[in-house]
């Protein structure tokens, strides 16, 4: 087992989390990511390998990364998943592997992920509705998500959390965003409010568009009593979570379960960030927001040691910014949706 220094930036982060895009092609279309018409997907040629993907994620391993998410586009396209992650969960220390998914068919899949070392997965699912979800997705599979959904859950991918991106007057009417909740709370998924990011193809994100965190909790307040959690057991994780009890019960009744609320925008937690991320055509990215990134396909192609390697990742690591400046007049936008970063 080699071990190398951990990976610190310049201001004290140390990063434990890898989020690796294996592929850049979805299913969906969901208008927050990607124009209808899809996007040009990145060229065959230059994806990695299974083997690149293993061999790249060792180095980060060396460096202390505990936890590797797998991202898209949509990672249940890639054919050789079950390898993916296999070949990630053999690594020595073994990191933690989960995913990230719409759903669209993980019920033909969740049991052999399991078995080859997926240990949990976040679903986006944004409605319940049919239509709803067609006008946000443009495809109509919301069938197949939820069948995705109870077959993770039922071949022990757990905790199964959900993903949701509320859209002002697409998917954001009080009731139905209550009843995501009804509906994760009767079978114990863990519900998770993302406020929409500027990540999608098309720039056509707008602040004023955008439902923050604060009005999320409103809407959820009209179907259930919400007590925050004590912020300590946040660590870096992003979501803000609540206990939810039945509208109007005292904090004596035994909480149904809970939910989060991720304000990546209204209230960023870049002081406590610890993930990188590597693309599917192989670039080291230090923040989903960063307008430069490490080639490391090129150099890994052209033969580079792993500790060549590995001082490529920590220099990415060592020009992180402090925060993802959303919020500053000078912001721009990455050039990368988030299909071709990965969440
Ligand atoms: N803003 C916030 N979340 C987004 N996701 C995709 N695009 C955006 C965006 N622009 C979410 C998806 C999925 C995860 C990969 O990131 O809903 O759950
Ligand atoms: Fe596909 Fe995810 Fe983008 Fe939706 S958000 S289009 S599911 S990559």
């Amino acid at each position: 087992m080699m071990i190398r220094e951990p990976l610190v930036d310049s201001y004290g982060r140390v990063h434990r989390d890898l989020r690796i895009s294996v592929t850049d092609r979805c299913s969906l279309r969901c208008t927050y990511c990607m124009p209808e018409d899809g996007v040009p997907w990145l060229p065959r040629a230059t994806m990695l390998t299974t083997e690149e993907v293993v061999r790249l994620a060792d180095v980060a391993v060396s460096m202390g990364i505990e936890e590797i998410r797998l991202t898209g586009g949509e990672p249940l396209l890639r054919r050789d998943l079950v390898d993916v992650v296999a070949g990630l969960s053999a690594l020595d220390p073994a990191p933690e592997v989960s995913m990230t998914t719409n759903g669209i068919g993980l019920d033909k899949n969740a049991a052999a992920l399991r078995e080859a070392g997926l240990t949990r997965v976040n679903v986006s699912l944004d409605t319940l509705r049919r239509d709803v979800f067609i006008s946000l997705a443009k495809r109509d599979r919301l069938a197949d998500t939820l069948a995705g959904i109870h077959a993770a859950a039922e071949a022990g991918l757990v905790p199964v959390k959900i993903n949701t991106v509320l859209m002002r007057g697409v998917n954001d009417a009080d009731e139905d965003v209550v009843a995501l909740l009804t509906f994760a709370l009767e079978h114990g998924y863990e519900l998770r409010f993302i406020e929409q990011m500027p990540l999608d193809a098309q720039h056509g994100w707008d602040r004023s568009q955008m439902i923050s965190g604060a009005e999320i909790l409103a809407k959820l307040r009209t179907g259930y009593d919400l007590t925050a959690q004590p912020d300590e057991s946040r660590g870096s994780a992003p979501a803000e979570l609540f206990d939810v009890r039945p509208w109007g019960a005292g904090p004596e009744v035994e909480p149904l379960g809970m939910v989060g609320a991720i304000a990546s925008v209204t209230m960023p937690f870049c002081g406590s960030c610890d993930r990188v991320r590597l693309t599917a055509d192989g670039m080291i990215r230090n923040c989903l927001f960063a307008t430069g990134e490490t080639d490391l396909r090129t150099p890994l192609r052209d033969g580079a040691s792993d500790d060549e390697l590995a001082e490529l990742i920590r220099a990415s690591i060592g020009a992180k910014l402090p925060g993802h400046g959303i919020n500053e007049p000078t912001f721009l936008q990455p050039p990368r949706p988030m299909s071709r970063i990965g969440g």
